[in-house]
Order: C-alpha cells, then structure tokens, then sequence
C-alpha cells in the first residue's frame, strides 16, 4: 500500500486537529473542465463510468488542474440501478432516463439485489487503477446514492424538481417501497464494502432528495436506510452522509455513527454546529452558484465561510455539485483561498 503524502481530510474525519481545513468539490470530476469535455466529445456516459482507464484519467483531472485535497471516484449514483436489472441512459442535456421504471410490485421482479463482483467490477477495477496512478497524492473518495434518491430515479424515471410520483407510490404502496429500499439497500452495502476492499480510503452517501420529505418521512423513507448502510460498513473507513436539505436531521444522522455530515448552503455553519454538536465532522457549504461571482468576491466568500466554521471539524466544499459552467480559475479561486486562509496556528 502506498503511504499517502496528504491525508488531511482522512485526519480531520478522525477528530484530529489539523494544519489547515481539507477542500474538495462535489462533482469536481466533470463538465466545467476542458479536458473532460474533450473525452465527452469521444465517449458515451456510461462508457466513460465502465472503462478503468477513462475513469482514472477523470477522477484525477481535478487533481492536477485545481489541487484539490481528495480524488472523488467518477462514476454515477445511477450505475447500482443499472446493475439491479433497469435501463438507465443519460440524455445529452436533459439528465437521467428510465424508459421501464419500477411502478409496481410485479416490476420488481424484474430487478434483483445482484452480485456486485459480477455487474460493478468495473468500479472496483477503476478504484484498483486509480489508486495505483494517484501514488498515495491524496485519498480516493468512493460513493453511493442513498436509498432514497435511488427509489426517486428509479420510480420517477427522471430527475424532477418534487419526485411527486416517486413519493406518491412510497404513499400509495407502502410496502413496495420498503421492499424495493431494502433491495438497494443490500446491493449498496455490498457495493460500497466492494469498493473498500479495491482501495478506496473514504465513502460518501448522496442523498440528494432527502431534503423532499418531511421530518418523519426521512426517517422512515431515508435515514433507515441510510443507517443500516452506515452499520454494515463498520469503522474500516469514514463514511459521510450528504442529505441535501435534510438540515433538520443533523443530530440523527450523526447518531448513525457516520464520521462526517454534508451539509448545503440553506442552512448556516451555526445553526448546522447547533443541530450537530460539536464533536461531528461538518463538510460544506458554499453555494455552488458564488463560483459565478468575480474572483473577489469569490475569495471575500470562502473567507467568511471558513470563519463561520471556526476552521476545526471541517471539510471545505460546495453544498452541492459544481455547476458546468464556472470558470476553471473560478474553481481553482474557491481552492486555493481555502488553501491559504484556513492555517491554523494554535
Ligand atoms: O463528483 C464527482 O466528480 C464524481 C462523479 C459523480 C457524477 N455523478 C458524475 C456525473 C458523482 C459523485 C455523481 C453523483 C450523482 N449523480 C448524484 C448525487 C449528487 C448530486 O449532484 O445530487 C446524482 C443525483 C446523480 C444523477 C445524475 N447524473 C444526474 C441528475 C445527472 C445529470 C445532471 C448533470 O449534472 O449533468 C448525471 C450525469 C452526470 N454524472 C454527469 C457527471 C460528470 C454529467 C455527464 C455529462 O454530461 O458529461
């Protein structure tokens, strides 16, 4: 195993102090960078998920040209439903699509909790080139959609700014939907213990429609799940949980065990300290649209945010991905401001 030379964020996920806080960005592998839209032009989505060698040549982009502190695995959330048995294609500017998605019992026979070895190796062999390529410069970042925004795709067919049919069949059909969360659930665990053993130092969990559902619903539609997956996994390696919107769960997901919570732009450093507690690990919270303000700006930003989280338990990042189209030195701005004005002198 190679040692790593910058194992910040993987010492801040520890609880240690450290020199300065780590920084990366959600969606830092994609279309905002030249060079990805170059390989965009030559390759499909999903070719570019499933071949080890593009994927690595992706995952390290944003290492090279913005500096960031960890590699994030490029693949997509959508690739567990995929292997479960659905039909996912991304469409040129448009986003996900699912022509036969899951609106019934009967449907689900047509899906499986599958053997990850056979239908995800592909992952698992990138995690093994990438880790191998990156010579211990910084962690390898591993993931998985939660359970919850997986049913959303799988059941809607399509991104949505409500997922309404998604949560009127979890509303209509109740115990459906816990069958069919329970089916991601187990293939996710698997998938994600797969991707520890092939090399990956840290796992994140997107929930990004966690934020849809009420208070209780996320408990019972979301954070069940979630914690099951949390459990499993046992402390091998940090695991963070992103549940965009979902500020009002803070306390309870810490209470998963999870080393690290997400948190977005919604909700203050204060407030989020104030649901989390102190001995958590808070990641965020700049929003993903400042990157299209002037430089200045941008700088004047990131500074007032890393005062707003004390420069202790954080983790820099945007409170969701990267938009297509920010500058690259825009991006590089965001990292290199947390770079030079998080130094920690105590
Ligand atoms: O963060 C990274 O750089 C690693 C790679 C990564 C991608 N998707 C690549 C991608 C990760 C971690 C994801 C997660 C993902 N995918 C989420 C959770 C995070 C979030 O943003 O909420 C979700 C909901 C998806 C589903 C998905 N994939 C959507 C809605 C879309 C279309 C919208 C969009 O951003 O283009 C995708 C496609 C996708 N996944 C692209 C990339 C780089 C764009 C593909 C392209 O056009 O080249």
């Amino acid at each position: 195993m190679t040692q790593l030379k910058n194992d910040l964020i993987l010492r801040v996920l520890k609880g240690e102090k450290t020199e300065r806080v780590p920084v990366w960005m959600m969606r830092q592998a994609g279309r905002y960078l030249p060079e990805y839209r170059v390989l965009r032009e030559k390759y499909g989505f999903f070719e570019r998920c499933q071949t080890p060698e593009l994927a690595t040549e992706i995952t390290i982009q944003p290492i090279d040209r913005i500096g960031v502190d960890a590699a994030i695995l490029f693949s997509d959330i959508l690739v567990v439903p995929q292997a479960m048995g659905l039909e996912v294609q991304l469409i040129e500017s448009k986003g996900p699509f699912l022509p036969a998605p899951i609106q019934s019992a009967a449907d689900l026979q047509r899906i499986t909790v599958p053997d990850v070895h056979d239908r995800l190796h592909y992952v698992f062999d990138a995690i093994k080139l990438i880790k191998k390529e990156l010579h211990g410069r910084v962690p390898l970042i591993g993931f998985a959609g939660s359970p919850w925004t997986l049913l959303c795709y799988m059941v809607q067919g399509k991104g949505s700014k409500t997922f309404d049919e998604a949560k009127a069949f979890c509303y209509q059909q109740p115990e459906t939907a816990h069958r069919l969360l329970q089916m991601i659930t187990d293939t996710s665990i698997a998938y994600l213990q797969g991707q520890i053993a092939a090399g990956a130092d840290l796992l994140q969990v997107f929930d990004s429609w966690g934020g849809l559902l009420s208070e209780s619903d996320f408990e019972t539609f979301s954070l069940r799940y979630m914690r099951q997956i949390v459990a499993a996994l046992g402390d091998k390696v940090p695991v963070i949980l992103f549940a965009k919107g979902a500020w009002f769960a803070l306390d309870k997901m810490k209470a998963t065990g999870a080393a690290g919570l997400g948190i977005d732009w919604c909700v203050s450093a204060q407030k989020a300290r104030s649901f989390a507690g102190d001995d958590i690990v808070l990641q965020g919270n700049f929003d993903p649209a400042k990157l299209l303000a002037p430089i200045p700006v941008i700088q004047a930003e990131v500074k007032a945010m890393l005062r707003a989280f004390g420069g202790h338990h954080h983790i820099a990042n945007l409170g969701h991905g990267i938009l297509p189209n920010v500058p690259v030195d825009h991006a590089r701005a965001f990292v290199d401001t947390v770079k030079e004005c998080s130094i920690n002198h105590d």
